[in-house]
């Protein structure tokens, strides 16, 4: 295991009628900036809560943050947060919300001239905002990490940034406020949760017991969970728990020591810059690519979740290995999400201008830093 420092210091306020609490737990005397998204907590109450507990506080309110959250659209936040002298942000909505908020939060001290360099060139944070947030959305775990995933159409790029300044000072979580999301997002963010412990354990073997076992954990509960969701959606302990396992998933405790792999997440969010397709989705698509590329490197760990997961009991190896893939098909599949590139538009044209983009950044990706553009196209060859 490697060497770590590990701190996470989110307070966590979960269940039923906790937006209330924002009121106690954010600074007295604060100039609040309330930032919402294109409107889904105005339809179902969640807008009246949190206005309703920032009641004794100077209020500004900053919608219109879009899902994929847009740099122009941030960056005039980030006008109104030093016009207005705002002290403190209160993100309420889904991960698009909250990381465009975090982002707001760290572009508002920056000193530099332009902001994107922190995601584009990694300008480090030096200061930020304090921020937290109401979070609806049970995806992608920004509600207890300090990441925020900002995209800019102008570029078609979609770059992500991580600072300790950006750990929301608390993040409530009430499942009752899920009963209203679309099923389609609610497939999303399992798939998304899905892939965030696999793209932390899929990886060469580590020799990190304790760090498998919670990630096999956390699978075997989503795959259990998954199901009742759409079987019965009126369920407050479905939802419970499945918010619970989004947030548990990305909040740095599985990844302690340990090398990981964004191949999946990296590609993904490019085809969701250059196509907009749902990130949860873009996930689907390309994690069976990676698989079957990196059948040597992954081998394995994929034999493993297999084995220990998907309880595939194939005493051949090669045999085991595509099962698991199958397996994990049939359980994207089991959500809805049928991934396919002719859906979503991948083209060969698109694939090649994916592949050039991040050659121009120098970059490689995966646990073993050798995924660059030619693999990238071997791998979109190898999805559907
Ligand atoms: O914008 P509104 O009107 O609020 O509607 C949203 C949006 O249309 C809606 N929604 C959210 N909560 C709802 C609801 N509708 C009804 N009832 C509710 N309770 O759902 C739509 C999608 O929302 P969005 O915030 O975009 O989804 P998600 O939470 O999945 O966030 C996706 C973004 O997070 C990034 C992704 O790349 C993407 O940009 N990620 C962030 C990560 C992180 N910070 O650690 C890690 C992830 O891997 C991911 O990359
Ligand atoms: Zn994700």
């Amino acid at each position: 295991m490697n060497n770590f420092e590990y701190c996470n210091p989110v307070n966590i306020v979960f269940g039923k009628g906790k937006i209330a609490r924002i009121a106690e737990l954010i600074p007295a005397g604060s100039k609040v900036m309330m930032t919402y998204g294109g409107g889904s907590i105005k339809k179902n109450g969640v807008y009246d809560q949190a206005k309703e507990a920032l009641k004794g506080f100077d209020v500004v309110e900053f919608g219109g943050i879009e899902p994929n959250p847009q740099y122009s659209t941030l960056m005039k936040a980030v006008e109104i947060v030093k016009k207005e002298n705002v002290t403190f942000l209160l993100s309420v909505g889904g991960g698009s919300t909250l990381d465009g908020t975090k982002f707001i939060a760290a572009a508002s001290k920056y000193e530099g001239d332009e902001p994107w360099d922190i995601l584009e060139k990694g300008a480090p944070v030096k200061d930020a905002l304090p921020l937290a947030d109401v979070i609806t959305l049970p995806a992608t775990g920004s509600e207890m990490n300090c990441l925020a995933v900002v995209s800019r159409k102008e570029t078609t790029e979609k770059l992500a940034f991580g600072s300790p300044l950006v750990f929301p000072k608390f993040s409530i979580i009430d499942p009752t406020v899920t009963f209203t999301l679309p099923l389609r997002q609610v497939a999303n963010g399992i798939a998304d949760t899905f892939v965030h412990v696999i793209e932390q354990y899929v990886t060469h073997p580590q020799n990190t017991p304790l760090q498998d076992r919670q990630a096999e954990a956390l699978l075997l509960a989503l795959i259990d969970e998954a199901p009742k969701v759409f079987a019965n959606p009126e369920d407050y302990d479905t939802r419970a728990n499945i918010f619970w396992m989004a947030t548990q998933a990305l909040n740095g405790w599985l990844n302690v020591g340990t090398i990981q792999c964004w191949a999946t997440h990296c590609i993904g969010h490019e085809l969701t810059a250059q196509l907009g397709v749902d990130h949860g989705r873009s996930l689907a698509l390309v994690l069976p690519g990676v698989w079957r590329h990196q059948r040597k490197e992954k081998g394995e760990k994929i034999v493993q979740l297999g084995r220990r997961v998907f309880k595939i009991d194939e005493p051949n190896f090669d045999k085991a290995l595509d099962a698991t893939i199958a397996a994990t098909i049939k359980f994207f599949q089991s959500l809805g999400i049928n991934a396919t590139k002719k859906e979503y538009g991948v083209t060969d044209e698109i694939v090649k201008a994916i592949a050039d983009l991040i050659d121009s950044r120098g970059v490689k990706f995966g646990d073993r830093r050798n995924i660059g553009g030619k693999e990238i196209v071997e791998i979109l060859n190898l999805c559907d």
